[in-house]
């Protein structure tokens, strides 16, 4: 399933360290129910703030959701080395060789030598505005498996 988003909001949650946002623009979410992975809350809808990070750990102790369907996550982790990007600006930013990805755009890579995109976290909200983290879309930097 694809779904598109608005840009909005941004939020960064931090894998172990990955990010949740509110993003603005466009983006595409990809969901892939086909693996089993723990559904873990990581925050309130309530707590996300533009620009103001969120940090979690998944799946080792824990996509776009919200309103607008504008708050995703992504991990945090370069996908060239490993490196944790940084969110600058409407993209992270890999300070060690310089990769740049676009949350906007599902975390794909755009400049640097990461080859793949950030995978993304995508995310669940019950009823009170929970957020839950319930899958990773793609290979966590430095894993042969994510859980
Ligand atoms: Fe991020 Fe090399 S580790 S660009």
């Amino acid at each position: 399933m694809t779904r598109t988003l608005s840009r909005r909001r941004f939020v960064q949650l931090t894998a172990a360290a990955s990010a949740l946002f509110a993003a603005g623009g466009k983006a595409q979410l990809w969901y892939a129910p086909s693996l089993t992975y723990p559904a873990v809350k990581v925050a309130n809808v309530a707590q996300v703030r533009t620009g103001q990070p969120i940090t979690f750990n998944y799946p080792d102790a824990s996509a776009g959701v919200g309103k607008d369907r504008d708050i995703v996550a992504f991990s945090a982790l370069c996908t060239h080395m490993g490196c944790p990007v940084q969110y600058e600006k409407g993209r992270f930013i890999c300070r060690c060789h310089y990769s740049m990805f676009d949350p906007a755009k599902a975390g794909q890579t755009y400049q640097g030598l990461a080859s793949s995109w950030l995978p993304q976290i995508p995310l669940r909200v019950d009823g009170k505005g929970d957020i839950y983290a319930v899958a990773v879309q793609g290979l966590i930097w430095g894993r042969v498996k994510n859980v």
